[in-house]
């Protein structure tokens, strides 16, 4: 569904990362894993769109989209969860998703509205209440919510459980897993919370320095030697 060949991107004169490649299924998890600095959030950045390729290629369904505006990305269904949340913070909960679902959830959307009241009933206690006024957990539950809106296929998540509970991250996990399992959907899950992450995957990469050093099953993740990049 989402392959990067070879990619390499940067800032300035700067090449952060390269040679960057991997191949996901519908319905597949990918714990996306590194230290800080490591490149994880550049390469979700530039398979979006958002930030130009200088070399290699991004696909989506067997087709190149390293040359579509991240608009048109998003149309063919895929999305990320920005690092530090993506909500409009001075819009009640209620109008965070009526702008987001006007623009990705049209009559046949996988995601309604009331979809993800369903999946998380404490967004819509809240509908009235100013998004950045709640809690940080709650904001990034109502962020979880506007990047799944519309008819997601493939979803990078850039750390998600920062600043949530312990067992609220297993719980928006578990929610993850069940939306990817039932939904054909894909998700690159970049996270700090490794043993949250890997229950959940059903494939671990593993960068540093802007390259990827490790690509396997959890199983073989945990078995390795690859922890000393950590
Ligand atoms: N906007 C930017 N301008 C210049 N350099 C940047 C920019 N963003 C990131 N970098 C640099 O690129 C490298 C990789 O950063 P990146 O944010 O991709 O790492 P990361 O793996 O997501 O780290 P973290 O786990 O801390 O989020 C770092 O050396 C960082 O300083
Ligand atoms: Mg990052």
């Amino acid at each position: 569904m989402l392959r990067l060949d070879g990619i390499e991107a940067g800032y300035g004169a700067k090449t952060v990362i390269s040679g960057v490649s991997f191949a996901l299924e519908p319905g597949q998890i990918l714990a996306f894993l590194g230290h800080n600095g490591a490149g994880k959030t550049t390469t979700l950045k530039a398979a979006m769109g958002l930030l130009p390729l200088r070399a290699g290629q991004v696909s989506f369904d067997d087709q190149r989209i390293d040359r579509l505006s991240v608009a048109d990305r998003v149309a063919l269904g895929l999305r990320l969860l920005p690092e530090g949340r993506g909500i409009f913070p001075d819009l009640s909960v209620a109008e965070n998703i009526e702008v987001v679902a006007a623009r990705n959830a049209g009559a046949n959307a996988m995601f309604s509205p009331d979809d993800v009241f369903k999946l998380f009933p404490v967004l819509e206690e809240r509908r009235a209440t100013r998004a950045g006024s709640m809690s940080g957990g709650q904001q990034q539950m109502l962020a979880l919510s506007l990047a799944i809106l519309g008819t997601p296929r493939c979803l990078m998540l850039d750390e998600p459980s920062i600043g949530l509970a312990p067992n609220l991250v297993e719980r928006m996990f578990e929610q993850v897993r069940q939306v990817c399992k039932s939904h054909a959907m894909t998700a690159v899950l970049v996270e700090q919370n490794v043993a949250a992450a890997l229950k959940i995957a059903d494939r671990v990469a593993i960068m540093n320095n802007g390259q990827i050093v490790f690509d396997g099953s959890p199983d073989e993740a945990r078995a390795s030697n690859v922890w000393h990049y950590f």
